[in-house]
């Protein structure tokens, strides 16, 4: 790990220690708040389209911290525009751990091939699994199972989201912006920011397609 990165894990871990004295959600009250978020995310948080993110099971701090971005415009999201300006901040925390107690369903991964920029076509999902378990040394990108888990289920007390069984395309259309720096909600250590600068192409959606399928 390089020790940008070391950093960047050691004051996110500083953060979720603040952030222990909160209140938590309760599931049962936070399922009727939830009926709203149910034509684009699925009653049970396995939206049925992959232009729309899974959010079942992603880890309730994550959840709770990306419903407070988009309500603030931290994190920009125009579909979702005015749909949180109702709900209080605890009705939020009902609702992220309602989503968060639901089970994602796997979106699995098919095989495939990538071209990489010296124009050779790989194995998509061997790629995807290198990049994910090794990261990738030339290029200084860490290992992604170091924060998202070796079964990319996440670290849900620190806040690193479940990658596991989520749609490909959202994840391929999040590192694309995490690395143009559209989405900047990863903090000031720019977390994400700084392990998606160096990923190409071809590694962005190997990786992508990789966790889609990713089990324990
Ligand atoms: C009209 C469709 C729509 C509705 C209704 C909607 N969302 Fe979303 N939501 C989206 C889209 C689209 C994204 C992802 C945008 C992107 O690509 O970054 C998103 C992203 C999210 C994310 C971030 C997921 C992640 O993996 O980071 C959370 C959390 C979320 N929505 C919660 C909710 C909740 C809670 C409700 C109900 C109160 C809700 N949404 C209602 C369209 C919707
Ligand atoms: C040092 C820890 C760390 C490493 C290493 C790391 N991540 Fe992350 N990742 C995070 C954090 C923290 C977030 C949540 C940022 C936020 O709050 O919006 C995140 C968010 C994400 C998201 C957004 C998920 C969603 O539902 O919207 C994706 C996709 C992602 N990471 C993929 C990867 C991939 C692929 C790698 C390896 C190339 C990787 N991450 C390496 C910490 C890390």
């Amino acid at each position: 790990m390089n020790s940008i990165i070391k950093k960047a894990a050691l004051a996110l871990g500083m953060v979720a220690f603040a952030q222990l004295g909160h209140a938590a959600g309760d599931a049962s009250a936070g399922q009727a708040k939830a009926a709203v978020c149910a034509a684009c995310h699925g009653a049970d948080g396995n939206s049925p389209a992959p232009t729309f993110p899974k959010i079942a099971g992603l880890g309730e701090k994550y959840l709770l911290k990306q419903m407070h971005d988009i309500k603030d415009g931290t994190r920009k999201v125009p579909e979702m525009t005015g749909m949180l300006d109702n709900l209080s901040d605890q009705d939020m925390a009902d609702v992220a751990a309602y989503f968060n107690a639901q089970n994602m369903q796997l979106s699995g991964s098919e095989a495939f091939s990538v071209m990489l920029n010296s124009g050779d076509n790989v194995d998509g999902l061997a790629l995807g699994r290198k990049v994910f378990r090794a990261g990738n040394s030339t290029t200084n990108v860490p290992a992604c199972m170091g924060c998202h888990s070796p079964t990319g289920q996440g670290n849900a007390p620190a806040g690193y989201p479940r990658l596991s069984g989520q749609y490909a395309e959202y994840v391929e259309k999040q590192l694309r912006a995490f690395r143009e720096g559209t989405r900047a909600n990863d903090g000031d250590t720019r977390v994400m920011r700084s392990v998606a600068k160096q990923l190409s192409d071809a590694e962005i959606k190997a990786v992508a397609n990789y966790v889609a399928g990713l089990t324990e």
